[in-house]
């Protein structure tokens, strides 16, 4: 069993050192956070260290900057978020494990926080090689001098294999930071033990990414109801003809068996029944909505791109969600970036909000889908902060994130 983070702090943190795995990856235009969700929720866990006493150093990502120091991928944005916000004082490091980070934090005072630099600019952090990531755990580790700890609360990113998750938990006493805990406790009961009817309803580009949690929520979730750019491979392998949208032609016979299969395990698997065709992809694209079934009949003909669920699929889906005790969202129904495409992600959201289900946004872009479409975290029970990492879970795979701390 992991050991929780009150049970650090009821052993006493004030004066040590103490470092954080936060997940602080959020999307910045430019050097502006246009979605401080993530800083937000690692907020508390942080204070609450600094509240004790603690001397807080905190590790996260930023993007992939694939072990170079690019500005571009600087954690400074976030990190000037999490200062903003913070009722601590919170200092930035300019390296990782460098000179910077090294005496920032030796420096720290009781209740202060350092954040280092962006750990994915050592290539130590990613690292296929245990020996190379333990190097840099062991360099983590020793900012913390006598007498430190570790606490994962990077519940987005505990399904990496990095040495600021998983390997620097092997070398200081570590805790489950309540955000992981919270996390891990709304998913468990989703996959576990939802109330029916259970409805999952699933988006986003690529049906690929999709696979292995369609195939593990078969037989779990009482209705599937898909949509997005994955929805064009359903619908092919259905025998619907879909223009120029995406195709993912490899997968057609996987999603012919998830089809056959759904049937026979009890899930209904729901297509949408009309979509939005655009002659381009673009956000004045001329477009016009059509019935699944006679794409090719309408002024865009047989080249169009579908870029959304049509207002009939909107309505049939938000039909489900509203009959629906448990829903799990994960991932956009069409380009809601465009205002010409964002219909059906905002019907979905509107028809989660409406509904009395438990209802679980599994997912970073789909967080800030609804945020940036004007929702706020209130209207849903849980926002999960992890994307990939929620999704893993529901598929039923091993987290090293969270094997590392014990649970
Ligand atoms: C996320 O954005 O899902 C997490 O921060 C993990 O990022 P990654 O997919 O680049 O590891």
């Amino acid at each position: 069993m992991a050991h929780a983070l009150d049970e650090l702090i009821a052993d006493g943190v004030a004066g040590r050192r103490v470092l954080v795995r936060s997940d602080l990856n959020v999307p910045l235009d430019g050097v502006t956070v246009t979605d401080d969700g993530r800083v937000r929720a690692s907020l508390p866990v942080i204070e609450k260290l600094a509240h004790a006493g603690a001397r807080v150093i905190v590790m996260a990502h930023l993007g992939r900057p694939k072990g170079q120091v690019d500005p571009k991928y600087s954690i400074a944005p976030a990190g000037q978020r999490l200062a903003e916000l913070a009722d601590v004082p919170v200092r930035i490091a300019t390296d990782v494990v460098g000179q910077d980070a090294r005496d920032k934090a030796a420096a720290l005072a009781d209740g202060e926080v350092l954040v280092l630099e962006n750990v994915r600019f050592d290539p130590r952090e990613t690292s296929k090689d245990d020996a190379e990531r333990g190097a840099l755990a062991d360099e983590l580790a020793a900012l913390t001098g006598e007498n430190g700890a570790y606490v994962g609360d990077a519940f987005g990113a505990v399904h990496r294999k990095h040495a600021s998750v998983y390997d620097i938990a092997h070398r200081l006493p570590a805790y489950q930071g309540d955000l992981v805990r919270r996390e891990l406790e709304v998913l468990t009961k989703v996959v576990q033990d939802p109330e029916r009817p259970f409805v999952v309803v699933m988006g986003g580009s690529k049906v690929s990414d999709k696979l292995a949690v369609i195939d593990n929520l078969i037989g779990r979730a009482d209705a599937l109801l898909i949509g997005g750019g994955m929805v064009f491979t359903f619908l092919a392998a259905q025998g619907h003809r879909v223009g120029g949208s995406l195709l993912e032609e490899d997968q057609l016979e996987t999603v012919k068996g998830y089809l056959e299969r759904a049937a026979d395990a009890g899930t209904e698997i729901v297509l949408p029944v009309d979509v939005v065709y655009a002659e381009r992809f673009a956000a004045d694209a001329p477009h016009e909505t059509r019935p699944v079934e006679d794409i090719v009949g309408g002024q865009i003909g047989a080249s169009g791109l579908g870029l959304d669920i049509g207002p009939a699929s909107a309505a049939l889906f938000a039909d489900r969600i509203k009959a629906a005790r448990t829903v799990f969202w994960n991932g956009p129904m069409g380009v809601f970036e465009m205002d010409a495409f964002a219909a059906g992600t905002r019907a979905v959201a509107e028809a989660i909000v409406a509904s009395e289900a438990m209802s679980v946004i599994g997912g970073g872009d789909s967080a800030s889908a609804v945020r940036n479409l004007g929702f706020t975290d209130e209207q849903f029970g849980h926002i999960s902060t992890g994307g990939g990492a929620s999704l893993e879970f529901i598929e039923g795979k091993e987290l090293p994130g969270v094997v590392a701390l014990g649970a």
